[in-house]
């Protein structure tokens, strides 16, 4: 069973989106926290509130093997959450193994050398892959995933498992479908509704709408997260967190023009894949998550709606 009270967590990624709710539950919850973040995507002006009242920021790189072992020494962490990634690990990026994969080799080796004993880390349904069955469970075979995303992500998962045998660290592996709501600063509602802001005319979407999306609120994979941690006793712990519906591409867009401009034609791509390694139909399975007494409590639909609404308050508000 996992502690949080008076325990120590050090966060890489925690300015970032996820990460700035974590470190927010983990303080309201007793933890000390330290956010290493080298602010790629993140932003400072998430968490620089909480600063001082139980949270330390460290600007620093994952990749700077030097930097993050003196850090980890230094703040001895009893538990290492990893979200640090960036977020756009795709063909034609220059060096998605080094982004992806050596990132999190870099994490478990300066946990090995400064002798942390647990990792929560964020992995995705994008290691299932397009053709899985849906919805996915977590014992789904064989794991072929589409994307170099999701290669990277089932490769972190080897090897933490691997680091695991090897030092006796427990592992907490939560496959997020797409994560929406507060400190959102990427993805299909923030890009639809980019694009409207700068033509209020037009809004072109990548694919052809048909596509089929599991979303999962921020505040159900807080929850989801702590609660998991707290409650289990198991050395090895793989999760998925997701809602338990879907929503298509095509609702989203009449959504976001509902609420941005409402005169927009929105116009469709011509395929049902958006992007190349986009999965259509993104499905995976909570059933595991809610034996295990935990159930989100808000839908897709849900989600989408009240992301669409703080990324218009905040832009309102700026
Ligand atoms: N948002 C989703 O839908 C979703 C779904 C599944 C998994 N995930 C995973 O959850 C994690 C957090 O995602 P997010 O949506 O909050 O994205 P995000 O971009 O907001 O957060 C990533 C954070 O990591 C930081 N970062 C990136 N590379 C770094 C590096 N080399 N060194 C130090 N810091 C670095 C960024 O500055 C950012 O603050 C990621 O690992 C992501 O792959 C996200």
């Amino acid at each position: 069973m996992g502690k949080i009270n008076g325990a120590r967590f050090l966060v890489t990624g925690g300015a970032g989106f996820i990460g700035s709710n974590l470190c927010y539950a983990l303080l309201k919850e007793g933890a000390s926290v330290m956010a290493y973040d080298n602010l790629a995507t993140g932003k400072h002006s998430f968490i620089e509130g909480f600063e001082g009242n139980g949270l330390s920021f460290m600007k620093g790189d994952i990749l700077d093997n030097e930097k993050l072992l003196s850090s980890m020494s230094e703040f001895k962490p009893d538990v290492v959450v990893h979200l640090a990634a960036n977020p756009n690990v795709k063909l034609g990026i220059s060096n998605p193994v080094r982004e992806g994969l050596e990132s999190t080799y870099s994490v478990l080796d300066a946990m090995a050398k400064s002798g942390v004993k647990a990792i929560v880390f964020s992995s995705s349904g994008s290691v299932y892959g397009k053709d899985a069955l849906k919805p996915t469970p977590e014992n789904y075979s064989p794991m072929r995933p589409s994307s170099l995303y999701g290669a990277m992500k089932l490769g972190s998962e080897a090897l933490i498992s691997a680091f695991s045998n090897l030092y006796s660290i427990n592992y907490y592996i939560f496959r997020f479908a797409n994560v929406i709501g507060r400190n959102a600063t990427h993805g299909v509602i923030f890009d639809l509704i980019n694009k409207l802001k700068q033509n209020g005319k037009e809004l072109h979407v990548l694919g052809n709408g048909t596509q089929t999306k599991g979303y999962v609120s921020i505040d159900d994979v807080v929850d989801a997260v702590l609660y998991v941690y707290k409650k289990s006793g198991e050395r090895e712990n793989v999760f998925n967190v997701a809602s338990d519906d879907q929503i298509t591409v095509r609702e989203i867009a009449e959504m976001v023009v509902g609420k941005v401009s409402k005169e927009a034609k929105i116009i469709y791509g011509t395929t049902r894949e958006g992007w190349p390694g986009d999965i259509p139909d993104n499905y995976i399975s909570n059933a595991k998550l809610k034996a295990f007494g935990f159930t989100p409590k808000y839908t897709s639909k849900d989600a989408v709606e009240a992301t669409i609404d703080s990324i218009l308050y905040r832009d309102k508000h700026r």
